[in-house]
C-alpha cells in the first residue's frame, strides 16, 4: 500500500527531521490558540490544525542534507526548498480528510506586500488562515535551534515579526498576535481539535 496517498503521507511526515516534526507541533499549537481567540469557529479549527501540523510537510522532498546544512543555502538549494508548498499541497490533495486543509501547507510562505511564493499572491488575496500561519511560523522557527542558526531569544523574534508588518506580514494579524503574546492569552482552547489526524 506505499503507493496509497495515506501510507505516502505517513512515510513523508516520519522522514522529516525531528526538529521539522517539533517545529509543527508547536507552531499548529499556537495557531489553533491564537485562531480561536480571533473568532475561528471550531470546525475551522479542526482544518487549520490538520493543515498547520503538516504545513512542512513538502519538504520530504527536499534532501535531508539541505534541510540539515549548517550553514546559508546556495540559491540552487534555495529553488529547492521553496518547492515544499506546492509538494505539501500535492501530497494532501487526494486525501478526503484535508480537502479543507490545504491552504496553509500551499499559502504560509505568500507574503503580504506579494514578493512571497509559490503564488506571490498578495494582501488578501492570500487566504486568512495561511495570513495567520505565516506571522506564526516564522515566531515559532526564530525561537528555536536550527541546523544553521541558534534559537533566537523572544525579544528579538517579537522584533523581527514586528518589523515585517505590512510587508511580510498582515499589519492586522501582526498587531493582533503581538497583543497575544503580551498578556500571554495564547493558552490551548477547550475542544477536541488536537485529537487525530485523519489518517484512515
Ligand atoms: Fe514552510
Ligand atoms: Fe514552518
Amino acid at each position: 500500500m506505499a503507493n496509497h496517498p495515506v501510507e505516502q503521507l505517513k512515510q513523508a511526515w516520519y522522514s522529516l527531521p525531528d526538529y521539522e516534526q517539533q517545529h509543527s507541533f508547536r507552531s499548529a499549537r499556537v495557531a489553533v490558540a491564537l485562531g480561536a481567540k480571533l473568532g475561528m469557529a471550531e470546525k475551522e479549527l479542526v482544518t487549520f490544525w490538520y493543515g498547520a501540523m503538516l504545513h512542512d510537510v513538502g519538504k520530504a522532498h527536499v534532501d535531508r542534507s539541505i534541510l540539515l546544512k549548517p550553514g546559508p543555502l546556495t540559491p540552487e538549494e534555495q529553488i529547492v526548498v521553496r518547492k515544499h508548498p506546492q509538494h505539501g499541497h500535492d501530497m494532501l490533495a487526494p486525501i478526503p480528510g484535508f480537502k479543507d486543509s490545504l491552504d496553509v501547507p500551499l499559502y504560509h510562505h505568500e507574503r503580504w506586500d506579494g514578493y512571497g511564493y509559490p503564488r506571490g499572491l498578495k494582501g488578501e488575496a492570500i487566504p486568512l488562515a495561511a495570513r495567520l500561519f505565516a506571522v506564526v511560523d516564522v515566531w515559532d522557527a526564530l525561537r528555536a535551534a536550527r541546523p544553521y542558526s541558534p534559537p533566537w531569544p523572544d525579544e528579538r523574534a517579537r522584533e523581527h515579526i514586528i518589523a515585517g508588518s505590512g510587508s511580510h506580514f498582515d499589519p492586522t494579524l501582526v498587531e493582533q498576535f503581538i497583543y497575544s503574546l503580551r498578556d500571554k492569552r495564547l493558552t490551548m482552547p477547550t475542544t477536541s481539535v488536537l485529537g487525530r489526524l485523519p489518517l484512515n
